[in-house]
């Protein structure tokens, strides 16, 4: 595929036709995938992909509970995880319930039929976590793993693949760890669903360019977007 074709239709998918995918499709997905940076070169990262049935159904729970979390945020009207004002995470806010039944995710009551289930570990001795000791939620370390992450989704891309990078196993990394035997050092960082989708996203929601690149300050002028682009 043409480059631009890829990276402009690369969105979520998160509904997949029964095809399987074959083995060597999934070797060319990972083999491109793999060229993606991380601090040093150090690629801590690790795949472990979901085969057996009990494996399946225990991501499909843990992914629920992961998502009935993130729903009680949207409910009440929050931005789901995000730190406050100063860059700092705390506690749940008092008015996000917990306890509220999440309203229906097809996509996680259907995950255990994704063609593919990859769960992305990576090796945190292996993170050059530059900001790590700033008073506010560190953010390199992820950088070392979710380009690799985003690398595979573009590379299924370009196979007609369909996929979506989901984060709510991260709230039950424990049990996760547990359930694939994670070394200790390892964390989870995120875990997609790949499979030929019943219909590639056309157009993708995203910022046009001037909004978010300006010359010399933050709220100096935008970068002129393409008059061409959409
Ligand atoms: C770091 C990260 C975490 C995400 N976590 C989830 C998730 O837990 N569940 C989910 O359904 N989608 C998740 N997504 C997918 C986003 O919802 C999706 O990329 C975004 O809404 C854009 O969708 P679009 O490509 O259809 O426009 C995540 C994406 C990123 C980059």
């Amino acid at each position: 595929m043409d480059f631009s074709d890829v990276v402009r239709t690369t969105g979520a998918v998160r509904r997949f036709r029964a095809d399987p995918v074959p083995d060597a499709v999934l070797a060319r997905v990972f083999d491109n995938a793999r060229f993606a940076p991380s601090g040093g070169n150090r690629q801590g990262w690790h795949v472990v992909l979901a085969r057996s049935e009990p494996v399946r159904r225990a991501l499909r729970e843990l992914s629920f509970e992961g998502w009935t979390e993130y729903a009680a945020y949207v409910a009440a009207d929050r931005v789901p995880f995000a730190p406050d004002d100063d860059g700092r995470w705390r506690r749940p806010p008092s008015d996000v319930d917990f306890s509220t039944p999440a309203p229906r995710n097809r996509f996680v009551e259907e995950l255990e039929r994704a063609p593919v289930i990859a769960v992305l570990a990576v090796d945190l001795r292996q993170l050059a976590v530059t900001d790590a000791d700033l008073p506010r939620q560190s953010i390199v370390g992820g950088g070392s793993v979710y380009p690799f992450a985003q690398n595979i989704l573009l590379s299924a891309r370009n196979e007609d693949l369909g996929g979506v990078m989901t984060t709510f196993l991260c709230r039950r990394e424990a049990q996760v760890k547990e359930l694939l035997g994670l070394p200790r050092p390892y964390a989870v960082a995120a875990m997609l669903a790949l499979g030929y989708p019943e219909h590639h996203p056309r157009r993708l929601t995203r910022r046009p360019v001037p909004d978010f690149v300006t010359f010399d300050h933050f709220e100096g002028e935008g970068l002129a977007g393409l008059p061409e682009s959409r």
